[in-house]
């Protein structure tokens, strides 16, 4: 009995211990490195596409013909495919500040 019950005793001690002994860590993460270009609609491209990705996502995109047509179908897919919740009053909104921004 005793041969299983002491190492139980030992280890809920240590992991007292530990965590009561354990220094809060300080640490600061670095600043966001990549930021939506300000535009008309800023915020709402900010709050909608950047809970899943960075705004990464938005700008390495390859030079495009048809900049709205792309955004457009760019937004769609994030709400159909991704299941982005935007409202549909906002699509045209987002789309306007992309392919007027990037
Ligand atoms: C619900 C999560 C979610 C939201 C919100 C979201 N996306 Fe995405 N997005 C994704 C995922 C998942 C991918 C694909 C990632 C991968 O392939 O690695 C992606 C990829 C992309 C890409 C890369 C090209 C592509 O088609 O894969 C672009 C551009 C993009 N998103 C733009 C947007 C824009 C603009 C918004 C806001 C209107 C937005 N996303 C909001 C999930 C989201």
């Amino acid at each position: 009995m005793q041969r299983t019950v002491l190492p139980a005793i030992a280890f809920a001690l240590a992991v007292t211990l530990g965590s009561s002994l354990a220094a809060p860590v300080d640490y600061k993460t670095p600043d966001e490195t990549a930021a939506f270009r300000p535009g008309p609609n800023l915020e709402m491209v900010q709050g909608n596409c950047a809970a899943c990705h960075s705004s990464d996502y938005i700008a390495t995109q390859p030079p495009m013909k048809d900049k709205k047509a792309f955004w457009q179908a760019e937004v769609t897919k994030m709400i159909k495919v991704y299941g982005a919740p935007i409202a549909d009053a906002d699509v045209g909104k987002i789309v306007d500040y992309l392919a007027a921004t990037y």
